[in-house]
C-alpha cells in the first residue's frame, strides 16, 4: 500500500484582489496567483517549488496553512495536510494543523524572531504553552532544538537576542522554533537566499539531515534552481500559478521537458560560479490579473503554435514519473 501523502492540494486557485479589505463580495480582475494547482508530498521528501519570481509560489506555500492575506480568497480546491481538510478546519481545527502538522521558515528571520525576547524565552514560551511543560524541562528542551540545528554555544545562544547572532544562526534559531511541534511538513520559502553561498549550503544540508532523523517531509520553495538541485528529490516547476512540469529532481533537471524549465534551466550559470541566481528568460512572467489564453508560456516559448496560442494544456504523463502541460509534448487531446 502506498503510503498516505502528507500532502495533497487538489485544483487549487487563490486569487489576490490588491486593496480589498476581505469583506463583502471581492472586486474584478483579481491576481490569480495559483491557478489550478495539483500537487501531493510524500512522507520523507524533500519537494521543491521552482519557478521565476511572481509565478504565485508564496501564494500556494501561505495557502496551505490558511495564511494568506485579508486581500487574498481560496476560490476553488482542497488542501489536506496529513489526512485533514485545511480548507475547512475550524479554529481548534487549524491552531492543531499549524503547531503540530506544518510549520514555516521564511527568507527572513528576523521577521520571525522577536527582537526584544531571548531564544530561550522565544522557544520555551510556545513550548510551555503547548505541552504545560515546567520551567526547567522547557530549558532542556530548548537546548536540545539548538542542539539539534546544530547551533554552535547552543546555553550561551539560549540567553541571547537575535540581533547578536549572525545571519546563519537566526535561519538555525527560526528552524529550531519551526522543530518544536515536531511538524510533518516544513514549508521553507526562499529559506536561503539572503545567505551567503557556504551558509545556505550549510543550511539546506540541515533541513536535509533533519529531514531524514526526524522523518518529516519538506516543500522547498525557492526561484534558484541551483539550490534545489542537490537537495530535494521531487521537483515541481511553476509557471504564471500553474504547474508546467513535475518529476524525480535529477530527472527534470538532467533531461527538462516542458519549454519553459528548459529556458530555466539553460539560464543557470555554469557549476561553481557566481551565486547560482537565474539570468532572466527572454520576456517576462505575464501579469496575473490577465493571463493570455492557450498556455500561458506561449509568448516566451520558442516551439509555440497555433494550438498553444488558442487551448491551454494540463499536466499529463510524458514519461516515467514525469508530468508536463504542453501541447508539442505528446498530449493526446
Ligand atoms: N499583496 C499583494 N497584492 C497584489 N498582488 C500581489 C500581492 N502579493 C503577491 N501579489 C502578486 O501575486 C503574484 C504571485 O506572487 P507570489 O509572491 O506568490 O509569487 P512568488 O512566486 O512567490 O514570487 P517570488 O519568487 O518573487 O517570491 C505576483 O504576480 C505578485 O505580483
Ligand atoms: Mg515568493
Amino acid at each position: 500500500m502506498t503510503p498516505r501523502p502528507v500532502l495533497r492540494v487538489e485544483g487549487l486557485r487563490v486569487y489576490l484582489y490588491p486593496g480589498w479589505n476581505g469583506k463583502g463580495r471581492p472586486p474584478e480582475h483579481p491576481v490569480k496567483a495559483v491557478d489550478g494547482v495539483d500537487l501531493e508530498v510524500q512522507p520523507g521528501q524533500i519537494a521543491a517549488l521552482a519557478g521565476e519570481s511572481g509565478c504565485g509560489k508564496t501564494t500556494l506555500g501561505l495557502a496551505l496553512g490558511r495564511l494568506l492575506p485579508k486581500a487574498a480568497r481560496q476560490v476553488e480546491g482542497k488542501i489536506l495536510l496529513d489526512g485533514t481538510d485545511v480548507t475547512n478546519a475550524d479554529h481548534r481545527g487549524l491552531r492543531k494543523i499549524r503547531g503540530r502538522t506544518l510549520a514555516y521558515i521564511f527568507q527572513d528571520p528576523l521577521s520571525a524572531l522577536n527582537p526584544v525576547m531571548t531564544l530561550q524565552e522565544q522557544l520555551t514560551e510556545g513550548l510551555e504553552l503547548r505541552e504545560e511543560l515546567s520551567r526547567e524541562d522547557a530549558h532542556l528542551k530548548a537546548l536540545e532544538l539548538l542542539e539539534k540545528v546544530r547551533m554552535p554555544w547552543p546555553e550561551k545562544r539560549l540567553r541571547q537576542y537575535p540581533h547578536q547572532l549572525s545571519g546563519g544562526m537566526r535561519q538555525r534559531a527560526m528552524i529550531a522554533m519551526a522543530l518544536a511541534g515536531e511538524p510533518k511538513l516544513l514549508v521553507a520559502d526562499e529559506p536561503t537566499t539572503a545567505l551567503d553561498l557556504s551558509i545556505q549550503d550549510q543550511i539546506l544540508g540541515l533541513i536535509e539531515e533533519l529531514k531524514n532523523t526526524l522523518g518529516m517531509s519538506v516543500l522547498l520553495i525557492t526561484h534558484d534552481l541551483s539550490v534545489v538541485a542537490p537537495h530535494s528529490d521531487r521537483m515541481f516547476v511553476m509557471y504564471a500559478g500553474r504547474l508546467v512540469e513535475a518529476g524525480p529532481t535529477r530527472q527534470v533537471l538532467t533531461a527538462p521537458a516542458h519549454p519553459y524549465t528548459q529556458a530555466l534551466i539553460r539560464c543557470l550559470p555554469p557549476v561553481g560560479q557566481g551565486q547560482g541566481r537565474l539570468r532572466p528568460i527572454a520576456g517576462s512572467v505575464p501579469d496575473l490579473r490577465s493571463v493570455p489564453p492557450g498556455c500561458p508560456f506561449h509568448p516566451r516559448c520558442p516551439e509555440a503554435v497555433a494550438r498553444c496560442r488558442e487551448e491551454e494544456p494540463q499536466l499529463k504523463d510524458y514519461s516515467a514519473g514525469v508530468q508536463v502541460s504542453c501541447w508539442q509534448r505528446s498530449q493526446a487531446s
